[in-house]
């Protein structure tokens, strides 16, 4: 089942990628509902989107047009109510929740509007908290590949330093090297420069299209037309659909 895993780390081929090829994610007329104080609201209404190995997608639409929702059920942190979701063929819909945990785990990553560093682990301990799974110490191997990704994201000499003492863009750069840690195949980024100011956003979004020209899929919800134009496609959504 793992396509985009024998996609070679090759900017020609990420460039290239085309919906000629079996797509890496498909999502088929997804539904998605939810009951807050017994009201219900239906965030998707039979929404279908299919990411081609190595491509980059934005979702852009207004607010409450179900973006979050959508990329929630993309990334399996939601289970939608119908419809169908496959990763590179299979079925996520009827897999079972420690199939999609393992899956999860190893090719997904998920970046958000806010970084969610852990406040008392330093920059370099946040991008290890991938490997941090059970009682396992980390390696060496992987310590070293935690600092490659902070070497990355431009932060090598401020391993050491707590969120607290980096500004809100390295912050976000810290939870990129955590998203780089484990070598995903594919990137859900919810607004991910939602919190910065421009120049910080474009920083890191620079930072977000070179990792896409380096073959990683890329599926990012923005309000930024902007930067959802530096992306493969654009897609639009309007009260839980597809537009
Ligand atoms: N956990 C939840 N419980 C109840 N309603 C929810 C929940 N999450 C989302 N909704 C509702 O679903 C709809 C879609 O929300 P969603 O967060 O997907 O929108 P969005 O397009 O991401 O908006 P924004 O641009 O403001 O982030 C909204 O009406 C929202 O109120
Ligand atoms: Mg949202």
């Amino acid at each position: 089942m793992n396509t985009a895993a024998t996609a070679a780390p090759d900017l020609g081929a990420a460039m290239n990628a085309s919906i000629d090829q079996a797509p890496i994610l498909h999502a088929v007329d997804v539904t998605k509902s939810f009951t807050q104080d017994g009201t219900p609201t239906q965030a998707l209404k039979g929404v279908s989107l299919s990411v081609a190995p190595g491509e980059f997608v934005s979702i852009v639409g207004r607010s409450g047009s179900g973006k979050s929702t959508f990329l929630s059920v993309l990334s399996t942190l939601l289970r939608p109510d119908s419809g169908q979701l496959t990763y590179n063929g299979f079925d996520l819909t009827t897999a079972s929740e420690a199939d999609i945990d393992g899956l999860r785990h190893r090719d997904f990553a998920v970046i958000f509007q806010f970084h969610y560093l852990l406040p008392y682990l330093t920059a370099l301990e946040n991008t290890l908290l991938p490997f941090m799974r059970g009682l396992k110490p980390v390696s060496r191997a992987q310590k070293e590949r935690a600092r490659e990704c902070l070497e990355r994201v431009g932060l090598a000499d401020k391993g050491h330093r707590l969120p607290g003492q980096l500004s809100g863009g390295e912050q976000q750069r810290v939870a990129i090297a955590r998203a780089l840690v484990k070598d995903a195949q594919i990137l859900f980024a919810d607004e991910p420069t939602g919190s910065l100011d421009s120049a910080t956003g474009s920083t890191v979004m620079e930072l977000l299209s070179q990792i896409h020209k380096d073959g990683l899929s890329v599926v990012m919800v923005t309000h930024n037309e902007q930067y959802a134009s530096l992306s493969d496609r654009v897609v639009r959504m309007a009260d839980g659909l597809v537009v």
